[in-house]
C-alpha cells in the first residue's frame, strides 16, 4: 500500500513523463453503479501506447477487437503483446466458471503493475471494459493523452435484471442506420443489452420483405406532414404522393443486429397484430374486416385499424411475414405486439363471428387471445418464444386501463409467452405469480415520450411527466415482492414512442440523461441506489455524452414550484430543483437574475402577481435557461 507521499512522487514523475500534461487521480463515477467497489491508495498510469495481454480468448475475438478499436479511437495506441509479457491491461477469460459473475459479471482490477478486466464470458470483459472506459478522463475521447492515473481499485459487478431493454419506435419517425448504431453505443456504454427495436405500426412499415414488396412500396409510405404538427396536419389531397418513410434492407438489418452483437445487446423485432395495422392494412386491405383497409396513417390514428381475425388469409400472411422476421433476426424472442387491438370491427364482421363459433370462443376478447395464440404455435415450431404486451394475457385491450384489475385469463397463451407489462406493474406481478416470464415498462416510470420538466420549457411531448427522479424510482420488482414472482420478472425497459419526435437529436434528448435512471435500476442492487451519489455522477455523465456528440436534457434544474396562500393577497413560494445543492438565484423586479440576484433560502411570502424569474446555479456552473412565472 502506498502512502501519500509516494503517490505525490509517483504523481510528479508523471507530470514529468507526461510531456508537461497533467496526471490526476480520477474519481470514480460509474453509471450504473456498481455491486461492490474498493479504492485504494495509490494509482497506475495508463500511458499513450498500452500494452494489451489476453488470456482465455483470442486475440481475433469481436471483445478484443472492439477494445482495441476504443481504445485507438480514445486517441490512444494499444498494442496486443503476448500473455507471457509485461502488459498494462490484461484481459481474462475464466477457464473455471465464476459462478458470482454469471454471464455479465467481471471483475476490474486496478493496481499499481497493471489493470486487469476478467470473467467468465467476452460479455462480461465487455462490461468491465465499459466501466474502465467512465473510469477514464471524459474527453479521453477528444484530446491525445500521454499519460492517465487511475486510482488503484478492486470493482466486483455484476446486474440485477438479466433484460436491460431499450426500445425504439421507428414506424411514427424513420431514423437512419447511422443512428440506430449510436442508439447502440449509448446503450452499451451504460449496460443495457436489449434493444426492442418497434418496426412495423400505423405510420410505417419499417421491414423488408421478398414475399410482399406491397409492404414496402406501399405500407413503408405516407403523406409527408413532418412539417405540421402531429395532430394538426392537413388531410392528403387525391393522388398526393406519400414521400415520407422508408424502410430498412436485410443487409442493413444484418448490419444492426452484428453491430449490437459486438456490444453485448441482442435485437427483438416487434411486428404489431392484430391492432396498430393500418400500414399493413394499406398494403392489404383484403385482410381488414370490411376490405376496404387503410391509409398509412399521419398524425393520431385512434382507434387504429385491426387485421381480420376470421380471414384465414390473415394468419397465413402475418406468419409467412413472421417467417422472413425469423430469417433475419438470430434473437430468441420476437415481440409480436399485441397491444390496443380495438375490437369494433370483428363485432360486425361475419368472419369473425364465425371464428368465435367455430372455436367456441367466448367472444372478441378470446378472439385475439386465440389469434395470438396461432401465431405464437407458429413460432414455437421455429424454436421462437412470443414476448407480447401485456393485453396478449387476454386483459381487455379497447381502453387505456392503467393498474387493471386483472388475472391471467388467457387460457390459449402458451405457458411460455413472456408479457410485457406497460399499464402499470401490476398486469406484470399478476402474470409473473402465475408463472410467466415478465418484463416491466410501465408507462408511470418508463416512457420516455413523456415530458421530463414543466412543459413550458420542454418542446412538445405526448403528455405525462417523468423527471430524472421518477425514472430512478423506477424498480421492477419493489421491496416487498415475493421471491417467487420476483424470480419471474425478467426486467425491465424504457420505451421511446416517437410520435412527437422526429429527429435524431431529440430522440438523444429524451432518452437522456433518464436512460442512465433506468440502466441503474435495472442493473445496481436495490441497496446500492443513491439518488444523491446518482445526480452527481450524471453530471460527469452528462460531459462524457456531449463530447460524444449527444444531446441531452437539464431538465432536471426545473425548479417545482408550491404555492400556499397566506392572506389574501400573499402565496407563500416554495422553489426546488430535483437536484441536491443547487443554488436558486431570483429577482422579482422583472430583472434577468445573476449570481448577485437574491439567493433563495427557504419560502417566501410573497403577493399575488408578482413576476418571479429564477436562475438555478449548480457546482459554480448556471444552467442555460432563465425559468419565470407569475404568482397567481
Ligand atoms: C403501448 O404503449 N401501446 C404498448
Amino acid at each position: 500500500m502506498k502512502n501519500k507521499t509516494t503517490i505525490l512522487l509517483m504523481a510528479t514523475l508523471l507530470l514529468l513523463a507526461g510531456c508537461g500534461r497533467k496526471a490526476t487521480v480520477r474519481e470514480i463515477n460509474v453509471v450504473p453503479e456498481p455491486v461492490f467497489m474498493v479504492q485504494k491508495e495509490g494509482g497506475f498510469t495508463l500511458h499513450g501506447s498500452p500494452k494489451l495481454s489476453v488470456v482465455g480468448l483470442g486475440q481475433n475475438s469481436a471483445t478484443v477487437k472492439y477494445i482495441m478499436k476504443s481504445l485507438r479511437h480514445g486517441h490512444l495506441h494499444p498494442k496486443l503483446v503476448a500473455a507471457s509479457q509485461n502488459s498494462d491491461i490484461q484481459l481474462v477469460l475464466y477457464d473455471t466458471v465464476n459462478p458470482e459473475l454469471g454471464d455479465e459479471g467481471y471483475l476490474l482490477e486496478i493496481r499499481n503493475t497493471g489493470i486487469t478486466l476478467s470473467a467468465n464470458t467476452e460479455q462480461g470483459i465487455f462490461y468491465a471494459y465499459q466501466t474502465l472506459v467512465q473510469m477514464l478522463p471524459n474527453d479521453v475521447t477528444g484530446t491525445a493523452y500521454s499519460a492517465i492515473t487511475l486510482p488503484e481499485c478492486t470493482i466486483l459487478d455484476y446486474p440485477r435484471f438479466a433484460w436491460r431493454g431499450v426500445h425504439l419506435d421507428v414506424s411514427r419517425h424513420f431514423f437512419p442506420v447511422k443512428f440506430i448504431k449510436k442508439y447502440l453505443d449509448v446503450m452499451a456504454s451504460y449496460k443495457m443489452n436489449r434493444f426492442h427495436f418497434h418496426l412495423t405500426d400505423d405510420h410505417g412499415w419499417r421491414l423488408p420483405s421478398e414475399r410482399y414488396p406491397e409492404l414496402n412500396t406501399v405500407g413503408s409510405w405516407r403523406v409527408d406532414r413532418d412539417a405540421q404538427p402531429w395532430g394538426h396536419a392537413d388531410t392528403p389531397h387525391d393522388g398526393e404522393r406519400a414521400s415520407y418513410g422508408g424502410y430498412y434492407t436485410r443487409e442493413e438489418l444484418q448490419d444492426i443486429i452484428q453491430y449490437a452483437a459486438e456490444r453485448g445487446i441482442e435485437v427483438i423485432p416487434e411486428v404489431e397484430m392484430p391492432g396498430h395495422s393500418a400500414a399493413l392494412l394499406a398494403a392489404f386491405p383484403q385482410l381488414s374486416c370490411d376490405g376496404h383497409g387503410s391509409q398509412v396513417a399521419i398524425g393520431p390514428c385512434w382507434p387504429s385499424p385491426v387485421i381480420c381475425a376470421g380471414n384465414d388469409s390473415s394468419l397465413a400472411v402475418m406468419t409467412n411475414i413472421l417467417d422472413e422476421v425469423c430469417d433475419i433476426f438470430p434473437s430468441r424472442y420476437i415481440h409480436i405486439g399485441g397491444d390496443e387491438a380495438f375490437k369494433d370491427a370483428w363485432r360486425q364482421c361475419p368472419k369473425c363471428q364465425q371464428r368465435i363459433r367455430q372455436q367456441h370462443l367466448g367472444g372478441e376478447e378470446q378472439l385475439q387471445s386465440w389469434f395470438i395464440g396461432q401465431i405464437q404455435q407458429h413460432l414455437a415450431g421455429k424454436g421462437k418464444t412470443i414476448i407480447g404486451w401485456d393485453e396478449i394475457m387476454g386483459l381487455k385491450g379497447d381502453s387505456w386501463e392503467p393498474d387493471a384489475a386483472v388475472n391471467d385469463r388467457n387460457p390459449l397463451l402458451g405457458d411460455d409467452a413472456v408479457v410485457m407489462s406497460w399499464r402499470g406493474l401490476k398486469p406484470g406481478m399478476e402474470a409473473a405469480r402465475a408463472g410467466r416470464h415478465v418484463i416491466m415498462c410501465p408507462t408511470e416510470y418508463c416512457y420516455l415520450d413523456y415530458y421530463q420538466a414543466d412543459k413550458r420549457y420542454q418542446p412538445t411531448a405526448i403528455g405525462g411527466m417523468i423527471t430524472l427522479r421518477k425514472a430512478y424510482d423506477f424498480d421492477p420488482a419493489p421491496m416487498g415482492t415475493n421471491l417467487h414472482v420476483e424470480a419471474n420478472i425478467l426486467g425491465g425497459q424504457c420505451n421511446l414512442w416517437t410520435e412527437y419526435i422526429n429527429t435524431p437529436r431529440h430522440a438523444e434528448y429524451m432518452l437522456l440523461p433518464r436512460m442512465l435512471a433506468i440502466s441503474e435500476s435495472l442493473w445496481s442492487p436495490r441497496d446500492k441506489k443513491d439518488w444523491n451519489r446518482f445526480r452527481r455522477k450524471v453530471e460527469e455523465q452528462k460531459d462524457r455524452l456531449g463530447i460524444k456528440g449527444y444531446n441531452y436534457c437539464e431538465g432536471s434544474f426545473t425548479p417545482q414550484f408550491t404555492a400556499r396562500r397566506v392572506e389574501d393577497n400573499t402565496m407563500n413560494i416554495a422553489i426546488s430543483t430535483e437536484v441536491p445543492n443547487t443554488y436558486i438565484f431570483y429577482t422579482t423586479d422583472l430583472s434577468t437574475p445573476t449570481r448577485e440576484s437574491a439567493i433563495y433560502l427557504g419560502p417566501v411570502n410573497l403577493s399575488r402577481g408578482t413576476h418571479i424569474k429564477i436562475l438555478p446555479v449548480y457546482k459554480d456552473i448556471e444552467r442555460d435557461s432563465i425559468y419565470e412565472f407569475v404568482i397567481k
